[in-house]
């Protein structure tokens, strides 16, 4: 197999496996450029305008056309998308379906809304996004704002000569990443508007006509509408529900210009998995247990907070500690005490509040797991 390919060798119709990135040739009329098929070096350029493909998603193409077969020097295979194989991200674990959904939306530009509970990941999996789709990942923490022209711009007050105040404007990421983008049409940006329903009402209204097929934004710092260029793709996060003090509800028109995708937490066995790569030191029985009484307040009738994925992390920190070698049901009972109970509202010893309530069902659990342990 290994070896370069012989230009004879390659038929229009064939269909082969490829990895795309952007053509580093600006003026060229060819978008994506890859250089081998089926893990073989092409024997010239395979360059693609295809839509559909996605720089860093291994792909099957068709060829479309072999161009000045006779040169060595010269020439380019042209193909067409077929299929991309289903997104993986390193390190992130996905649910199957939602990532075919995610690739689907991701290839078709529309925004997409991640609709999950706190900690589910939601962060971690768009940076991971931008990274293998070999996008520009621009954070934007939508918490942070309080007015409209606060997307685009921060207003700092300085002294200015004679003592007069004088208003600067400073680019928040988002403007500079549009700015950027327009300039820069072949360079896909991906913006995440994280905690979006976080944000007061009518500043998120201000940038409605960003999301849907209007595509411009109000800049406060020129006085004038921004064109958003089609290599700037949004998505948002929101965690939705009565739990979340501080949130403001996302209206229906808001919400459709969305694609909203439903994330939560991860299966168990793949928690323990996450947790165990990162904190070797810690038995797997340990971390089993932990991630088995997460669920269990995750899944409680009584509770209506969810539990962070940082909450189980965290007691693996704990556990991985000297300080807390060998620490029996007790010690963990403690731990969780803190980094499970103290998350929710109310105390661990008031068993009216949620905290009272989680603490009773931990406390359940390990007198069970002692049991379990002692017949076996
Ligand atoms: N599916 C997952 N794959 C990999 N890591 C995960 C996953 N879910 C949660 N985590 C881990 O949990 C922690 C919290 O994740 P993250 O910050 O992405 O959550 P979030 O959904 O954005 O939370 P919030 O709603 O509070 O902003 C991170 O350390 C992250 O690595
Ligand atoms: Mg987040």
């Amino acid at each position: 197999m290994a070896g370069k390919w012989k230009v004879e060798e390659l038929k229009v119709g064939a269909i082969l496996e490829t990895t795309f990135f952007q053509n580093p040739v600006g003026d060229s009329s060819y978008r994506f450029r890859a250089t081998h098929l089926d893990g073989r070096r092409a024997p010239k350029v395979v360059l693609s305008n295809d839509p559909r493909i996605r720089p860093g998603v291994r792909t099957q193409v068709r060829i479309v056309a072999v161009h000045k077969p006779e040169r060595d020097d010269r020439g380019w295979i042209q193909v067409e998308f077929v299929r991309a194989d289903a997104l993986k991200l390193e390190g992130v674990w996905l649910d199957p379906i939602v990532s075919k959904k995610l690739q689907v939306l991701l290839e078709s530009g529309l925004n997409i809304l991640l609709d999950g509970p706190q900690g589910s990941g939601k962060t971690t999996m768009v940076k991971a996004i931008a990274t293998t789709l070999g996008m520009d990942f621009v954070f934007f923490n939508c918490a942070a704002v309080l007015e409209a022209t606060d997307f685009m711009a921060t207003i700092q007050v300085r002294a200015g000569e004679g003592g007069q105040p004088v208003t600067d404007f400073i680019s928040t990421p988002l403007r500079t990443a549009i700015l950027a983008a327009q300039a820069e049409p072949a360079r896909p940006f991906l913006v995440f508007l994280d905690e979006l329903n976080r944000c007061p009402e009518p500043a998120r209204n201000a940038l409605m006509p960003a999301l849907d097929a209007t595509r411009k934004v109000f800049d406060p710092v020129g006085n004038v509408f921004l064109d958003i260029p089609s290599n700037v793709q949004f998505v948002a996060a929101v965690n939705r529900g009565s739990e979340f003090s501080g949130t403001f509800g996302i209206d229906a028109a808001q919400l459709d210009r969305f694609a909203p995708l439903q994330v939560d937490y991860l299966p168990a066995e793949e928690e323990v998995k996450l947790l165990e790569a990162r904190h070797p030191e810690v038995s797997k029985a340990r971390i089993k247990l932990v991630v088995e009484l997460a669920n269990k307040l995750r899944q409680s009738e009584e509770l209506s907070a969810g539990l962070s994925v940082r909450a189980t992390e965290e007691v693996c920190v704990y556990l991985q500690h000297p300080l807390m070698e060998n620490a029996d049901r007790g010690m963990v009972g403690e731990i969780l005490k803190s980094s499970f109970c103290g998350r929710l509202s109310g105390r661990w010893s008031d068993p009216t509040t949620d905290a009272g309530i989680a603490w009773r069902i931990v406390e359940d659990a390990l007198t069970e797991d002692a049991k379990k342990t002692k017949k076996a």
